[in-house]
């Protein structure tokens, strides 16, 4: 079994051009064959809470043996583990402000724990856990910012996720969703191109 796990957090269920992405993707992984899967988690549905004192005790080995679990602890264990399962990651990701959706942030403080996803080592370095594993990000924002200062979507990913083993995510965009100069047929092939390629070689 090959297991894709793939993170929605587009605010909107119609007209978002990464769900139109990530149900390209979702076509093409599954036409691999049955013994390729996919796991859904979608931030828009349930957006995660933001971690809370009593949950960031539990992460950092903090709370006293009597202290009861919280939710958000619960939430975070199973995203944890799903995270770790999975043979291939991918995110369907919009720009909003010039980053990512807050939704997909908060996962993220969820999923990013010691002990789970990433340790320190003998030489007090920190190791993620986590990869390696295939990822992909399908990004989409209105105007074009891939490879600018004003983008804090891509860098801050390649961060967060190579902080937890996962390095090198591969970037499929669709940028100038807003702009009348932007062909979205034309950017739908070449999406769609994209994504076989990065599905072949997964
Ligand atoms: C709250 C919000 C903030 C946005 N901020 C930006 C931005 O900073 N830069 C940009 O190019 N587009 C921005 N956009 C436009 C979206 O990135 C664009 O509509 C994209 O297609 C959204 O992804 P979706 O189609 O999957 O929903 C923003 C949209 C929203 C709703």
């Amino acid at each position: 079994m090959k297991t894709l796990l793939l993170v929605q957090s587009s605010a909107r269920s119609e007209g978002s051009r990464t769900r139109e992405m990530a149900e390209i993707l979702t076509a093409q992984w599954r036409a691999r064959g049955s013994h390729c899967q996919i796991q859904v988690v979608d931030l828009a549905d349930a957006p995660p809470p933001h971690v809370d004192a009593a949950t960031i005790r539990h992460f950092f080995g903090l709370a006293g043996p009597d202290e009861p679990t919280t939710a958000s602890l619960e939430l975070s264990e199973a995203w944890v583990e799903q995270l770790l399962q999975a043979d291939a990651l991918a995110f369907a990701v919009p720009m909003y402000n010039f980053s990512l959706p807050s939704t997909l942030k908060a996962w993220l403080d969820h999923v990013i724990r010691p002990r789970r996803t990433f340790v320190k080592v003998a030489d007090g370095q920190l190791e993620g856990l986590a990869g390696p594993k295939p990822a992909l990000v399908m990004s989409a924002s209105g105007g074009l910012f891939a490879d600018t200062s004003l983008d804090h979507l891509r860098p801050y990913l390649k961060t967060a996720l190579g902080f937890i083993g996962i390095d090198s995510p591969q970037f499929v965009d669709w940028e100038g969703t807003a702009r009348a100069d932007v062909d979205p047929e034309v950017r739908r092939r070449q999406v769609v191109a994209q994504l076989h390629d990065w599905v072949q070689a997964c």
